[in-house]
C-alpha cells in the first residue's frame, strides 16, 4: 500500500482541461472567455481541415478577431519563434491559440511569452526564468503525445546550443487545454507511434522520477520528482497505453484506441509536467541533436534500456508498472522484468527503431552522447540511478549495441532470452 503519512502530492495544472468526443466544440467560448483578438497557431497540415474551418466560423460569431499563424516547423529554431513573435506584434493579440501536434503548441506557448515579456527568447532558458505571467492560453493538441497541452514548458532550437533547449516556468501552463480525440484521427502511423511512445516514457519517467521531499520554500523546483498525485496519474496513463498504442498505430481509424491515447497522453503529461522525467530524455536530446530524429523515436528507443537500468534501484515501481500492463506476476523481481520486456516488445511492435545503430549513431559518437546528456543536470538528477558517468555510458553503450543483458545485474539475470532481443 503507499505509504501516504510519509510522501507528498503536487500538481500545477491549467485552470480548466476538457477532454472529449466533441470538445473541440467548447473552444471558441473558451478562447472569448479569455480575450478578443486571438492569434491561432495552427499546424500547416491542419489548416485547412474541416474542424479547424468550424473553429474559425465560431470565433467569428462570437466576435473574435483571428489571426492565423500557420508557419509551424518542427524542431522550432529559435530564430523561427522570435519571427514569429514579430509577426504577432500588429494584430496586438489578448489571447493565443496553440492547435497542432507538440510543436505547434510549443510555437504558442513561445509567442505567448514573447509577446509579455519580448525577445531574445535566451534570457529563460532554464527553469523559472520567466518573470512574470504570459498571454492567456488555450492549447488543442492533435497528436497524442506531448502532453504540452498542460505543461510548464516549452522546447526548442538554438544553433548557438548544441543541444534543444527547455524553456520551464509555470507561467508557460496554458489556462486552458481541450483535448478532443477526433482531432487526432488524420494522424499517420509513423507520427502516431513517435508521439505515442513519447508519452508512454513521459509516463513511465514520471512514475519512476527520484522522489525527493520538497523544502517547502517557493518557489518549488519547476519538476519536484514522483510525487502522490502525478504517479496516481501516470499508472493509469501506462495502463491506458499497455491496450491501446499498438491498436492506435496499426489502426489510425480505431476511435477507441484513439480516445485511450489522447486520454492517456493528456494524463501522461499531467504527470510529467510536475513530477519531470529523466534518462532516456537526457539521452535522446544529444541523439536527437546528432541524427535529426523525432523526439518520440529517441525516447521510445532509449525507454527499455533505461527501465533495464533502474531495475536494481525502483523494482517496486517497475513491478508496478507490470501490473498495470498486464504481466504482473507475484516476484516483484520478474515482474520488473516483464515490465522491461513489455515495453520493449511494445517499441518494437509500433516500429520504433531496436537500438542506437540503426538511428545513425556510431561507435565514435558515444562519448560526446555521454557527456552531453550529463550536462542535463535536472534530468539525469531526476532518476534513482546514481547520474554518474559510468551509469549513463553503460545504458548508451547497451543501446548502441542492441543488448539490455548488458545492463542485467547477476541477481536478476533470469531474463528470457528471445524476449529480451525483440
Ligand atoms: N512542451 C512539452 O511539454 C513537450 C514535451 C515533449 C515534446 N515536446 C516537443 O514537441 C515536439 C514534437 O511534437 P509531436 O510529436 O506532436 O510532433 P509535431 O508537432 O512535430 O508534429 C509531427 C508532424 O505531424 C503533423 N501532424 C500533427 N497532427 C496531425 C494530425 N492530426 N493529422 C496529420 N498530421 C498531423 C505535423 O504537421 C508534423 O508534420 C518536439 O519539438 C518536442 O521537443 C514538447
Ligand atoms: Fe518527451
Amino acid at each position: 500500500m503507499t505509504d501516504i503519512a510519509g510522501s507528498f502530492g503536487i500538481l500545477r495544472l491549467p485552470d480548466s482541461i476538457a477532454f472529449g468526443d466533441g470538445a473541440r466544440s467548447g473552444i471558441p467560448a473558451t478562447v472569448a472567455s479569455l480575450g478578443q483578438r486571438a492569434l491561432v497557431v495552427c499546424d500547416p497540415f491542419l489548416e485547412s481541415s474541416a474542424p479547424f474551418m468550424e473553429l474559425l466560423t465560431g470565433l467569428d460569431r462570437l466576435g473574435v478577431a483571428v489571426t492565423v499563424d500557420s508557419k509551424v516547423v518542427p524542431e522550432l529554431p529559435v530564430d523561427v519563434v522570435e519571427a514569429a513573435v514579430e509577426r504577432a506584434r500588429p494584430a496586438n493579440p489578448d489571447v493565443i491559440v496553440g492547435y497542432g501536434g507538440g510543436s505547434a503548441l510549443d510555437l504558442a506557448k513561445l509567442i505567448a511569452l514573447g509577446l509579455a515579456h519580448g525577445t531574445p527568447l535566451n534570457r529563460f532558458y532554464g527553469e523559472h526564468l520567466v518573470p512574470g505571467p504570459v498571454l492567456p492560453l488555450v492549447a488543442v493538441p492533435t497528436t497524442s503525445g506531448t502532453g504540452s497541452e498542460v505543461t510548464p514548458v516549452a522546447v526548442l532550437a538554438d544553433p548557438e546550443r548544441e543541444l534543444k533547449v527547455g524553456i520551464s516556468s509555470p507561467y508557460l501552463i496554458p489556462r486552458a487545454a481541450i483535448v478532443d480525440p477526433r482531432l487526432m484521427l488524420g494522424a499517420p502511423a509513423s507520427v502516431t507511434a513517435s508521439a505515442g511512445a513519447d508519452a508512454l516514457v513521459h509516463a513511465i519517467e514520471a512514475f519512476t522520477a527520484h522522489a525527493r521531499t520538497p523544502l517547502w520554500r517557493e518557489p518549488l523546483p519547476v519538476f519536484v520528482g514522483r510525487n502522490l498525485l502525478s504517479s496516481t496519474l501516470a499508472l493509469e496513463a501506462i495502463a491506458l497505453m499497455g491496450r491501446s498504442l499498438r491498436r492506435a498505430v496499426k489502426d489510425g481509424d480505431d476511435f477507441e484506441a484513439r480516445s485511450q491515447m489522447a486520454y492517456a497522453s493528456l494524463l501522461a503529461g499531467m504527470a510529467f509536467g510536475t513530477a519531470g522525467t529523466h534518462l532516456s530524455h537526457a539521452i535522446q536530446y544529444p541523439v536527437g541533436a546528432l541524427t535529426h530524429t523525432p523526439h518520440g523515436l529517441g525516447t521510445g528507443m532509449m525507454l527499455p534500456y533505461v527501465m533495464q537500468a533502474i531495475l536494481p534501484t525502483d523494482t517496486d515501481s517497475l513491478a508496478e508498472i507490470a501490473k498495470a500492463l498486464g504481466v504482473g506476476t507475484d516476484s516483484a523481481k520478474e515482474s520488473a522484468q516483464s515490465a522491461v520486456d513489455e515495453v520493449a516488445a511494445i517499441m518494437a511492435d509500433i516500429g520504433l527503431p531496436h537500438d542506437l545503430a540503426s538511428m545513425g549513431v556510431t561507435e565514435s559518437d558515444l562519448p560526446r552522447i555521454v557527456e552531453l546528456s550529463l550536462t542535463v543536470r535536472r534530468l539525469v538528477a531526476n532518476s534513482t540511478l546514481e547520474p554518474t558517468e559510468e551509469n549513463v555510458e553503460r545504458i548508451v553503450r547497451a543501446a548502441f549495441i542492441g543488448d539490455r543483458h548488458e545492463l542485467i545485474p547477476r541477481v536478476v539475470g533470469t531474463v528470457n532470452e528471445s524476449e529480451t532481443q525483440a
